[in-house]
Parts: C-alpha cells; sequence; structure tokens
C-alpha cells in the first residue's frame, strides 16, 4: 500500500512515516517546511533504510498537489500538514483559516478525482474545548477557544460532510491528547522553531541551558498540586494508533479516535520526572494562568484499544528519556 503523508518531516508526521516504512507500506511526503527540516528525511533513511520520495509543496495549491496524484498511485492519505501554535492562531488567524481549512479541502477534491477516498485526520482534544469531566470521550460535546482549535473542528465538520454526501469516503479523525517525547534512536524528535510553546521543547531547553528557566503557569487550578494536567502520549505510541487505523480502517464512514493514554501527569510531575530520569536540573518559577488553559484534559481511550486493537505501551519515563536523548543528540552535532 502507498500511503501519503501530509506534514511527514514535522513531529508526528516523521515518526508515523518511521512506523509505516517499517510495516512495509510505501510512503510518500508532502511538505512545505515552514516547520521543519528536509534532512528529516535523511534522518528517516538512517532508521528504516528508506528515504520516502517527498515532494515539497503548499498545499493550498490545487496543481502540485494534483501531480503527486498523477504520479503515484496513492491507497490512502494521512493529513498533519497543518499550522498548530496555539498563540500564534491569535496573531494570524486569517492565515490559519486559509492555511488549514483550504489545504484540507483542495486535499479532499484532488483526492476524490483520483479515485482514492481513505483519509486518516490529524485532529487534536483541542476540539472538546473545557471539558465538563474527565476523563474525556469521543462523545463530549465540542467546542473551541482559539482559531486553531476552530479549524481542527471545522475540517471535521467538512470531512464528515464528505463521507455523508459520498457513501465511499472512509474518513478517521484522530484527536491526539499531548504527544511527546522522540524515537529511541535519537534521530528524530520535537525540534520547533524558535521559543517552544509546548511544556516538554520548554523543558529541554531549560534542561540544555538554551533557556533560563521554566515558567509553570499557574499552580491554583483546582488540580492536585494546582498545576495543570494533561494526557501526555509517547509520539511512538501516537505513531502506531496511525498505522492502527490505515490497518483497520477497512469500513467507509466516519470514525472518531481519541489517542491518549487515559492517564493525566501536572506540570509538575512533569518536570519532576524529568530531572528524576535524565539527572539533570529543570529550573522554574510560578507564574501567571496562560490566558486559555483548561485545568484538567485526560483521554478515555477504551474506545481506540477496543475498535483499533490499540493502546499505549510508553510510560512516562520513556517520554522524558527519549525527549532529552533527541536534544542530546542534536547537541552533539
Ligand atoms: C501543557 C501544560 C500549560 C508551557 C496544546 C494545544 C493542543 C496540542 C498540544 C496541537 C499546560 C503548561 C506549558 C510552559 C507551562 N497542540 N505549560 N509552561 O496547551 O495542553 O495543548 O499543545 O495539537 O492542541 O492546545 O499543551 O504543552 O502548551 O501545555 O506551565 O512554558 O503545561 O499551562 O498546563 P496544551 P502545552
Amino acid at each position: 500500500m502507498t500511503i501519503l503523508v501530509t506534514g511527514g518531516t514535522g513531529y508526528i508526521g516523521s515518526h508515523t512515516a518511521v512506523e509505516l516504512i517499517e510495516r512495509g507500506y510505501e510512503v510518500i511526503i508532502a511538505d512545505n517546511l515552514s516547520n521543519s527540516s528536509e534532512s528529516v528525511l535523511d534522518r528517516i533513511e538512517e532508521i528504516t533504510g528508506v528515504k520516502p520520495k517527498f515532494y515539497l509543496i503548499d498545499l493550498t495549491e490545487r496543481e502540485p498537489t494534483e501531480k503527486i496524484f498523477e504520479e503515484n498511485k496513492i491507497d490512502a492519505v494521512i493529513h498533519f500538514a497543518g499550522l498548530k501554535a496555539v498563540g500564534e492562531s491569535w496573531q494570524k488567524p486569517a492565515l490559519y483559516y486559509r492555511n488549514n481549512i483550504t489545504s484540507s479541502v483542495v486535499l479532499a477534491e484532488v483526492m476524490a478525482e483520483h479515485g482514492c477516498k481513505k483519509l486518516i485526520f490529524s485532529s487534536s482534544a483541542t476540539v472538546y474545548g473545557e471539558p465538563k469531566s474527565v476523563p474525556i470521550s469521543e462523545d463530549f460535546p465540542l467546542s473551541t477557544t482559539n482559531p486553531y482549535g476552530t479549524t481542527k473542528l471545522m475540517i471535521e465538520k467538512i470531512y464528515t460532510d464528505l463521507a455523508t454526501s459520498d457513501k465511499e469516503w472512509n474518513i478517521t479523525l484522530l484527536r491526539y491528547f499531548n504527544p511527546i517525547g522522540a524515537h529511541k534512536s535519537g534521530l528524530i524528535g520535537e525540534n520547533p522553531n524558535g521559543i517552544p510553546n509546548n511544556l516538554m521543547p520548554y523543558i529541554v531547553k531549560v534542561a540544555a541551558g538554551e533557556l533560563y528557566q521554566l515558567s509553570v503557569f499557574g499552580n491554583d487550578y483546582p488540580t492536585p498540586d494546582g498545576t495543570g494536567v494533561r494526557d501526555y502520549i509517547h509520539v511512538t505510541d501516537l505513531a502506531l494508533g496511525h498505522v492502527a487505523s490505515i490497518e483497520k480502517m477497512t469500513e467507509p464512514g466516519v470514525h472518531i479516535f481519541n489517542l491518549g493514554t487515559g492517564k493525566g501527569y501536572s506540570v509538575l510531575e512533569i518536570v519532576n520526572a524529568f530531572e528524576k530520569v535524565n539527572g539533570v536540573k529543570v529550573p522554574y518559577v510560578i507564574t501567571a494562568r496562560r490566558p486559555g488553559d483548561i485545568p484538567m484534559c485526560y483521554a478515555n481511550p477504551d474506545k481506540a484499544k477496543s475498535e483499533l486493537g490499540w493502546e499505549t505501551k510508553l510510560g512516562l519515563e520513556d517520554m522524558c528519556r527519549s525527549a532529552w536523548g533527541y536534544a542530546v543528540n542534536k547537541l552533539k552535532k
């Protein structure tokens, strides 16, 4: 089977490409390199022995997207490509709507024209907004609090309408919780440009001495230690959730799954685990809450377990050790 992975030089896309290649799939990557580097293709080759065919394209443009399908017989698409920084989406909402929505619609139109109607979409737990309770199940109410999250929700609705109007579509919406960690080789990992927005890449840069200290955004939440609780999932477990979706996506229609561990950890629990596992210090200071943050968010992962036969295998220690291992590997270069 040939799988087109859009955003495949990015964090989750590259880890998924590795797992697919190692299971015998042919992987083609399309990316605009706006938040990643073409050198990731060489890292994928170092890990798997295979360098994926690569298209440097802007997926909002129809012609280059059509070229991929004219030159290759694509059996299914995993659509990761998109802008994903919550804070930036408030600074540039029009860019986020144009880029994320237009690319998702152009992709689906071109797929349909070429008879390819198997699509996995990279969605996010952010579509649940502030949940009324935890753990969160797929049938919980949906609401969003920022343009980034709203693009994810809108694309879910667009794809759901496609599947309603054309029964041949087989669409899987995967709602990720908080992916962290890196491939066990230390060759690929999370490598955001500039100052990280997310917790783990920020912790890594503080431990590496690249940033002075971590700001813990509030310790007055209604949580066990007052700091925010999230469902952190190892990026390799997340990648394997996509493999399971490809293997199980036999029935047409729309299939929705949470990809999380079902366990929540607080900011301070993550800091302490990272320090203990890696023998490093992560100085921090408690600061004000970050606008838009919610107190607690973690998954009920039962549906993915029962219908995909998928569950997470890697724990917090693996997540912390691999995140640091990737950073140390980069520092050596
Ligand atoms: C986690 C916890 C912060 C940074 C976002 C998106 C979500 C997904 C994952 C794309 C929170 C705290 C963080 C820091 C801190 N992205 N924190 N200091 O906000 O749960 O989710 O990223 O799909 O859609 O919404 O992740 O890592 O930013 O924050 O105290 O410097 O760490 O308050 O409690 P978040 P995060």
